[in-house]
């Protein structure tokens, strides 16, 4: 297919490095983005930052993003300003690139958003991912029949990747984790392919 040219925030995290590199062996340009170390500096929980983003990078074929952060407490210690973190950190951030996004890009743009497989298997400390996974997931499947023009919207739901056992250590027990490629080949079918509105699970 044609070369596309693809904003990709999180491209330096374990998930976007192998996004970045799985868009740049289909042929597509990749722009990155981050709060640090990117190729344009953008705080995704912040609307102001997230309009600068736009108005520096200008027209795009397609948004893949795979930042978004959550806080894992049990629930018997969570704060309010911990659900407010969680929503803001994953699902308000992530709406936002997809409400600005909408009115500025082109009439087939897409988007591919960030969820995982706590929207759909609950774990101890994880209700805050819970939701804000299942609020991105609700979200992607509305959004999706509103987009203007041909634009597209999906979110990709994986389990947990083989390379960040490490980092959870025992909480997804029992849990087959996946290498994070193939996470980044559902990223390739959103953006290349022509659905909308789905959930693409790689578990
Ligand atoms: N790791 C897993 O096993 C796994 C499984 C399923 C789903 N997920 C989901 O996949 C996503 C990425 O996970 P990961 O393990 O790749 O995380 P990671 O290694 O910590 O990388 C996160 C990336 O996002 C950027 N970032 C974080 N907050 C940002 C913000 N507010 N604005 C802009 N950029 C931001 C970070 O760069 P800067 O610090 O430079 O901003 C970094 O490049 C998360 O939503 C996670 O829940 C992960």
């Amino acid at each position: 297919m044609n070369p596309l040219k693809v904003l990709l925030i999180g491209a330096g995290g374990t998930l976007g490095r192998a996004v970045h590199t799985a868009l740049r062996e289909r042929g597509h340009e990749v722009v990155t983005a981050s709060r640090k170390d990117a190729d344009v500096h953008v705080d995704i929980t912040d609307p102001e930052s997230v309009r600068a983003m736009y108005e520096a990078v200008g027209p795009v074929d397609a948004v893949a993003c795979a930042a978004g952060s959550v806080p894992w407490r049990p629930l018997g210690e969570l704060t309010t300003a911990d659900v407010r973190a969680g929503l803001e950190g994953k699902a308000v951030s992530q709406i936002e690139l997809v409400r600005q996004g909408a009115a500025r890009l082109p009439a087939h743009a897409s988007f591919t958003l960030i969820t995982g497989i706590l929207a759909r298997e609950p774990l101890l400390s994880g209700s805050v991912a819970s939701l804000a996974n299942g609020a991105v997931e609700a979200f992607v499947r509305a959004a999706a029949i509103e987009l203007p023009g041909r634009q597209r919207v999906n979110a990709v739901s994986p389990t947990v990747f083989t390379e960040s056992l490490g980092v959870y250590g025992d909480t997804f027990a029992g849990f087959d984790p996946v290498p994070v490629a193939r996470a980044a080949n559902a990223y390739v079918k959103s953006v290349e392919g022509h659905r909308t509105g789905e959930i693409f699970r790689v578990e």
